[in-house]
């Protein structure tokens, strides 16, 4: 039997909280299940926030219905997710859903299982795609509610940082896609449509399946890693596999046939040198003068020439050593199956899994591959060229320049391959940042407005 998708608007309470000098007053409907037959209650659940204030104005709920709705993913290292009230954030500064109220917008924040989860008799719930599909069954849940739920469900903005990230990039490409259908119905989502409005992603660790090559297309030849107590230098089979991986890029790029910002075909040679690369400088550049025009100092780094005290040129190569590599290869199917996204690939039986050939053919452990479909389903790459999903009009892509979780090629390849099917991409490289997500609320909020009024 199926549990009831019906919102009860009397269920809430009322809260107060102040953080540096800002102040909310907000209604929070919490801990709402988004599944008519959810296999984990606690994290196939919704919390949604709006402004109390619009409650206690004459034509507050008459303004409502035209209020954006902020849908921040809370999922990290593809681990599940639960909804997260405005609030601090670790470092005690307000988080994005906080700064979403501050601006007047209907925060509905969801959770979503992820990898790791079992169910009681020890069957693993949250391996792929089950965190894409929980989404859009929170979104379709709103929709399905669309003339009681506070917001306008036609304007729906997802946020979410790495792995969030991914998911945001995921719900903004795959829109209403059949390929999720089993999937949704299977855990009683609601018969409505589930694409969104924008999308804002934050170091998307996404296009997972050729991560790997694109990770040692940027860093083969670094063979020290720095990630923490984990820091060291790649063995020679890791450096064997690295010059492997690398080789695999060219055609992978090529084959995508991307035009960049000026119209200039971006490809690259076997030698991984080619437009790609220098389109990918002129955003690293770009950013290094964003940082030189606020006031950062850029002249220790003497890989940058400048002029005047701007950056007009890079060297590669330098660049790289500065940015240093974290991960060994390969960086994301590992061949002994370590990695999160091993662990994202797995099925309810078994707990890792590789998801490229590469890693397949060399696997350490006699891996065995993901489900063709499980992959696909979890790469947004698959599906900005289909028709049949529908996609954001709108997305923000956040890397910061500094963030060696994955390649900037990822990235970028995301970027152009959005813009060339029209869609609106505001990109940028933000200098110094490492992986990290909501860094930069004034300009996210700035951008939503802008995007919303269109
Ligand atoms: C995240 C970071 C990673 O380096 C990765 O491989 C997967 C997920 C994260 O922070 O979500």
């Amino acid at each position: 039997m199926s549990i009831s998708l019906k919102f009860h608007e009397e269920n809430y309470t009322i809260r107060e909280i102040s953080i540096l000098d800002k102040h909310i007053k907000y209604r929070a409907f919490e801990n709402i299940v988004y599944a008519g037959k959810p296999v984990d209650r606690e994290h196939q659940s919704l919390s949604i926030f709006v402004p109390e204030w619009y409650y206690e104005e004459a034509d507050g709920k008459e303004q409502l219905k035209k209020v954006p709705v902020f849908f921040p993913n809370t999922v990290g290292g593809y681990m599940p997710g639960l909804p997260e009230p405005p609030g601090p954030n670790r470092s005690g500064e307000p988080n994005a859903s906080f700064y979403a109220i501050l601006n007047g917008y209907v925060v509905v924040s969801p959770g979503a299982r992820g990898r790791g989860l079992k169910d009681e008799k020890g069957a693993f719930i949250g391996n792929a795609p089950a965190c894409i599909v929980d989404l859009k069954a929170a979104i379709r849940y709103l929709k399905h509610n669309r003339d009681q739920i506070p917001g306008d469900v036609d304007k729906i903005i997802s946020n979410g940082t790495s792995a969030g990230g991914a998911l945001s990039a995921l719900l903004g490409t795959t829109g209403n896609h059949p390929d999720y259908e089993p999937y949704l119905e299977e855990i009683g989502a609601a018969e409505e449509t589930d694409d969104v409005y924008a999308a804002s992603c934050y170091c998307p660790i996404t296009n997972l399946e050729h991560a790997d090559m694109a990770y040692e297309w940027e860093f083969c030849g670094f063979d020290d890693y720095y990630w923490g107590e984990k820091s060291g230098v790649m063995s020679e089979e890791q450096k064997k596999l690295s010059a492997m991986e690398k080789l695999l890029f060219p055609s992978y790029l090529n084959s995508l046939k991307l035009v960049g910002d000026s119209g200039r075909q971006l490809t690259l040679k076997e030698d991984g040198n080619g437009s790609f690369k220098e389109y990918i400088a002129e955003y690293v550049l770009k950013s290094a003068d964003r940082a030189a025009e606020c006031g950062t100092d850029l002249e220790a780094l003497t890989w940058l020439t400048m002029e005047n005290g701007r950056p007009v040129g890079l060297d590669w190569d330098s660049f790289i050593k500065y940015r240093t590599r974290m991960k060994t290869a390969p960086a994301f199917d590992d061949v002994h199956l370590a990695t999160p996204e091993n662990e994202l690939f797995g099925s309810s039986d078994t707990e890792r899994r590789h998801f490229t050939s590469f890693s397949l053919k060399h696997s350490a452990v006699s891996g065995k591959m993901a489900d063709e479909v499980q992959i696909r389903q979890m790469n947004p790459m698959n599906y900005i060229q289909d028709p049949i999903a529908k996609k954001a009009k709108y997305f923000r892509i956040r890397h910061g320049a500094a963030d060696r979780d994955t390649s900037l090629a990822i990235s970028a390849i995301l970027t152009a391959g959005l813009r060339n099917e029209g869609f609106s991409v505001d990109y940028h490289l933000p200098w110094g940042v490492p992986h990290a997500g909501d860094y930069d609320p004034e300009e996210l909020f700035n951008w939503i407005k802008t995007v919303c009024k269109k």
